[in-house]
């Protein structure tokens, strides 16, 4: 079934969502904006919406700064992959990943298989704006973020390309980009 272009907006959100059977699952570099794209997202189509990242802080009763400095990068993965496993395994819903989720093997096989991966992309310079907004991440600490999210990017594109769906989140409203990512998923499916 295709959208017509007379149907409204509401509509044609509904007629997306009836025809989803799997999670829709935000992939990209940190302060792309998956988290406040991804709640937008979620609401317009009348779905749940998960935060992996705030999903891992509930389950281990800890911030992620603090399972980094404690247990270290490994140990945050292997509770990351262990969290999005069960966030996959519900009905359709929106979530949100964080920026290394994808890149991990095991991970990024369990969302391949089981869920709808869509990258969301920007250039680096609104990527440094984006970050400035929180200072919890621990990648970001103790150097210069601009350099440090120019050399994951170029790291990490190889994965993110393999995530079947690419839209842009460039400086603009996160409404635009939901608007995006609908038309790409009515496009996909
Ligand atoms: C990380 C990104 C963070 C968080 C953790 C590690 C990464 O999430 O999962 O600090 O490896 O890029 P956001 O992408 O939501 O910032």
């Amino acid at each position: 079934m295709t959208i017509e272009p007379s149907t409204t907006s509401d509509e044609r959100a509904r007629l997306l969502c009836a025809r989803l059977d799997r999670p829709v699952v935000l992939v990209g570099m940190m302060g792309v904006g998956k988290s406040s794209v991804g709640r937008k997202l979620a609401a317009a189509l009348a779905l749940p919406f998960a935060d992996a990242d705030d999903e891992i802080e509930e389950a281990a009763q800890m911030t992620i700064a603090d399972m980094f400095e404690r247990f270290g990068e490994p140990s945050f993965r292997d509770g990351e992959r262990r969290v999005i496993a069960r966030l996959l395994g519900e009905a359709p819903c929106v979530i949100a990943t964080g920026g290394g989720a994808f890149v991990q093997e095991e991970t990024r096989a369990l969302i391949l298989q089981r869920g709808i991966a869509v990258w969301l992309d920007s250039d680096i310079a609104t990527l440094v704006e984006r970050v400035k907004r929180k200072d919890t991440r621990p990648l970001l600490r103790g150097g210069d973020p601009a350099e440090i999210l120019a050399r994951l990017k170029a790291e990490r594109e190889p994965f993110y390309m393999q995530a079947p769906i690419r839209v842009m989140s460039e400086n603009g409203p996160h409404a635009d980009t939901v608007r995006r990512i609908m038309e790409a998923l009515d496009q996909w499916l």
